[in-house]
């Protein structure tokens, strides 16, 4: 069954305010319509200035609010009806101006009143600041961004880079599939509140020569989506990566390796300060002896086989390394299984065999590079069959049931 689209049911009210970053909010409509949201646009007076009502309207499906005396309500109160219909408000850009009117608290036009207005505990308020970095840096600005931070508002970036001014600096608003992603995570439970999870995904990479070494089809998209639940969750995440070209997820501290032997040593320090552990890696079981400092060349004989001996050597098991922590420095750890045959069976056998209290176990060809997946989890007491999903539901119920059994792992 394919998963429902990640905002599906939410009513978002998108407060547009006078910024060139209201190009951005165009595609940003467009993704949160994408993920299954309503979205109903409110522009100010200068985001009147930057970007078009028909455009928006366009892309969000829905006539655009500009006034609070737009007479077509019947009751003449388009900030209280906007405001209750909605599930979140997202200001995207929120100029400085407007940042300074919400710590005021003031409503002198329909975006700032319909702020005020909301429900604060039912309408929670998400701002995305667009401005130049000299604005953004100045203490007015920072103080009210303070301010509003401390009146419950959720701030989100700003992002650093080129600016429309030609400057370089603090103040860029976020892309829209961050802010897509943003909200998302935003609306997502907070299970692991105050926890700490190091994860390990991808493959590894055993050199044999400068040019070539052994290495697997895992495209660590398992392990990062894992991540990305994680952080959504509430969590402070590590996530140590084998070679794969895919983004860190948002709020996620990466560290790239490429050698299980490098993967062991950036693991292992770090899994005490960790309340779980998620070895999600398909790490080379073995790796070359000694890796030559030089391409190895085929020989110019036509008449011999080239082929060299590769000596292989194994590699340190990073999962029972940790596992095997004295408690008190030892994170609650979760063992991934990619099995060709006989699954179940093999999974229950290398739960024992590396001691932890959860093994994940799946069919690795099946799952090696697609979206989707299936998961059984094998316990001490049994097994449980997630629904089939694609990778990031998956990683999401998973990360539901780590909270759920180890309620009292360590922070
Ligand atoms: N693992 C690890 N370090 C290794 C090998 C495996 O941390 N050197 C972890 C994997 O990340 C996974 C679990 O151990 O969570 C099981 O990996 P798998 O390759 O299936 O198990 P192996 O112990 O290598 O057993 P086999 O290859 O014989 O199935």
């Amino acid at each position: 069954m394919a998963t429902p689209p990640e905002l599906q049911g939410r009513h978002i009210v998108l407060g547009l305010t006078g910024g060139v970053a209201c190009y951005k909010a165009a595609e940003l409509a467009r993704e949160l319509v994408r993920s299954g949201a309503t979205v109903q646009v409110v522009m100010t007076d200068a985001a009147l200035q930057f970007i078009t009502v028909a455009t928006m309207q366009a892309l969000s499906g829905r006539a655009v609010a500009t006034s609070q005396w737009d007479a077509r309500e019947p009751n003449h109160m388009p900030h209280i009806n906007l405001s209750r219909q909605a599930d979140a408000i997202l200001v995207a850009p929120a100029s400085a101006d407007f940042i300074a009117q919400l710590a005021q608290g003031r409503a002198g036009e329909l975006l700032s009143l319909l702020c005020l207005a909301r429900p604060i505990e039912s309408c929670p308020l998400l701002v995305a600041p667009a401005m130049n970095r000299e604005m953004w840096a100045h203490p007015a600005t920072q103080r009210n961004v303070a301010q509003i931070t401390a009146d419950g508002a959720t701030v989100l970036g700003p992002a650093a880079g080129d600016q429309a001014c030609g400057e370089v600096g603090d103040g860029r608003m976020l892309e829209a599939a961050e802010l897509r992603d943003e909200l998302i995570a935003f609306f997502q439970p907070k299970l692991l509140a105050g926890r700490s999870v190091l994860v390990t995904a991808g493959p590894t990479f055993e050199p044999m020569d400068p040019v070539r070494g052994i290495t697997n089809h895992s495209s660590g998209k398992m392990g990062f989506a894992i991540a990305r639940a994680a952080a959504e969750a509430g969590a402070q995440v590590t996530l140590v990566a084998g070679p794969v070209p895919l983004p860190t997820p948002r709020g996620v501290r990466r560290i790239d390796v490429l050698t299980a032997q490098q993967m062991f040593d950036a693991v292992l320090p770090l899994a005490p300060a960790h309340g779980f552990f998620v070895a999600t890696a398909a790490v080379a079981d073995w790796r070359p002896v000694q890796a030559a400092d030089q391409k190895i060349k085929k020989k110019a004989r036509a008449d011999a086989d080239s082929a060299p001996t590769l000596a292989l050597t194994e590699n340190p098991d990073i999962l029972a390394a940790v596992a095997g922590l004295p408690q008190g420095q030892r994170p609650w750890c979760v063992g991934f299984a990619a099995e060709s045959e006989n699954v179940v069976e093999h999974a229950r056998a290398k739960r024992v065999r590396k001691g932890v209290p959860l093994i994940v176990a799946n069919h690795g060809p099946a799952a090696f590079g697609r979206d989707d997946n299936t998961l059984v989890l094998v316990d001490a007491q049994g097994e449980l069959e997630l629904p089939r999903g694609d990778k990031l539901a998956l990683a999401r119920a998973l990360v539901q049931q780590m909270a759920q059994r180890a309620p009292e792992a360590r922070q």
